[in-house]
């Protein structure tokens, strides 16, 4: 399938590791041109390095901008200048109890996870619809819906996103703009990896073995079963970034393996 996406100019918020990171990469495969992000000048050309051996003749590009700083989009709008495709990915999250979370934990997950976004998407939504086309892509999670006990603040920031998603859906009525949200589930990014093996750790266990009561007792309702591979996810929000997708707009779209129950 041509996902017609050859040229398209796509800034990825948090891409040097995980899901956007593949999210890059696939875009490259289609001929996009790409943008990826992340905190420290280290990681970023580390990443940009092996996005080169990949795609030698790929058109990327690197920003550093830590989103914990109210004014790191400033510097991404300045050096990057206009953009088809705005996914906001970044995400951080803290396995804590709701008594554990001081204000500076809910400040800085809103900082990064809502704020980023918001401040990008007013930004670039206005000159998507000057331009007439562009898509962004808010990327929530299965938590938004699921609410764990030890991660109240996180999902707190991943419902916003959706109401922040569908909110400026309806602004673009009558535009060739779409703004949909992804909602992925458990993915086995090197985030994942990291949280896995820290609670191995606390509980004395593998993390195959957590890996299994993860499913087990935190997500019974899974269908899959298993972690999602951020491939997987990352050719949703492809498609979701694609012409082909005009049709989709104020949506939110599921790859969490099924594990939010319900019809819808
Ligand atoms: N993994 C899952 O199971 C899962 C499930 C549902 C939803 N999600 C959502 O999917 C998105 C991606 O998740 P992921 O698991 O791929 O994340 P991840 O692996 O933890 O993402 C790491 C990336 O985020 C960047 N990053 C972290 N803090 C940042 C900041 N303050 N400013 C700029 N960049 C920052 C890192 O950059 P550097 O390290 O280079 O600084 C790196 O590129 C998130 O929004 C997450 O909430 C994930």
């Amino acid at each position: 399938m041509d996902l017609q996406l050859t040229h398209k100019k796509v800034l990825i918020t948090g891409s040097t590791s995980g899901i956007g990171f593949e999210i890059a990469k696939r875009f490259l495969e289609e001929g996009a041109s790409v943008t990826i992000n992340g905190r420290s000048g280290g990681s970023l050309q580390k990443s940009m390095r092996n996005l080169k051996e990949s795609f030698p003749d790929g058109s990327m590009e690197g920003i550093v901008a830590d989103f914990r700083d109210s004014r790191a989009h400033e510097s991404i709008i300045k050096t990057l200048g206009e953009v088809d495709i705005l996914i906001n990915n970044v995400g951080i999250y803290a396995s804590k109890s709701f008594e554990g979370t001081s204000d500076q934990d809910w400040e800085e997950m809103f900082q990064v996870n809502v704020m980023a976004a918001v401040r990008l998407s007013r930004h670039y939504l206005p000159q998507m619809k000057k331009a007439g086309w562009g898509r962004i892509l808010f990327v929530s999670s299965e938590c938004a819906q699921l609410v764990p006990e030890d991660l109240i603040a996180y999902s707190t920031t991943k419902a916003a996103l959706l109401a922040l998603s569908r909110g400026l859906a309806q602004t673009t009525k009558g535009t060739r703009v779409t703004v949909n949200a992804l909602i992925p589930g458990s993915t086995l990014t090197e985030g994942a990896k990291i949280f896995l093996q820290q609670q191995a750790e606390k509980e004395n266990k593998s993390p195959g073995e957590i890996s299994e009561e993860f499913f087990q007792q935190a997500r019974p309702s899974s269908l899959l079963q298993r972690f999602a591979k951020p491939r997987e996810v990352a050719d949703m929000a492809l498609f979701l970034s694609s012409p082909l997708s005009a049709a989709t707009n104020g949506a939110a779209i599921k790859v969490d393996g099924g594990s939010i129950p319900g019809i819808l």
